[in-house]
């Protein structure tokens, strides 16, 4: 059987939808923002924006190399909310 363009867009296509939960499902292994007293302004943020990066601007005020440095072997660090989720709150 000959392998023509509609069969390469469908093999593409069932590509794409295990990434997509390849992807989620190691997303889901990153630990979530907590909800406490010190990320209660982040959330509150994130809430009065509905902008993750301006939420995240304030997470270094805390998670700097100085206060709470982030753990050895840490990922490249910028856009933080990418891989550590907010939680769902009831707002
Ligand atoms: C006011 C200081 C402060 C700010 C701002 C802050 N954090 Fe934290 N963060 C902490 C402290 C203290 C802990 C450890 C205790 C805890 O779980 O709250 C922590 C813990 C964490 C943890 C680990 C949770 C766990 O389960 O071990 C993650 C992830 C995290 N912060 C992400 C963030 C992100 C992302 C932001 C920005 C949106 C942020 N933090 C802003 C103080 C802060
Ligand atoms: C590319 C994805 C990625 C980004 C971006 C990222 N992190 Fe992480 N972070 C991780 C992973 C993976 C770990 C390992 C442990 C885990 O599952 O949380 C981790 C661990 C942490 C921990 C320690 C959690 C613990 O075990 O107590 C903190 C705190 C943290 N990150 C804060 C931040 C902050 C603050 C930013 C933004 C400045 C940030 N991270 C950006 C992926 C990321």
């Amino acid at each position: 059987m000959k392998i023509g363009p509609k069969d390469w867009l469908f093999i593409a296509l069932i590509g794409a939808v295990l990434a997509f939960f390849y992807f989620i499902s190691s997303e889901e292994k990153t630990k979530k923002v907590p909800f406490d007293e010190p990320h209660r302004s982040s959330y509150e943020v994130f809430r009065n924006t509905g902008s993750k990066s301006e939420a995240e601007k304030g997470c270094d005020v805390c998670h700097n190399d100085t206060a709470r440095p982030l753990p050895k072997g840490h990922p490249p660090k910028e856009r933080c909310l990418f891989c550590h989720k907010l939680k769902q709150t009831a707002s």
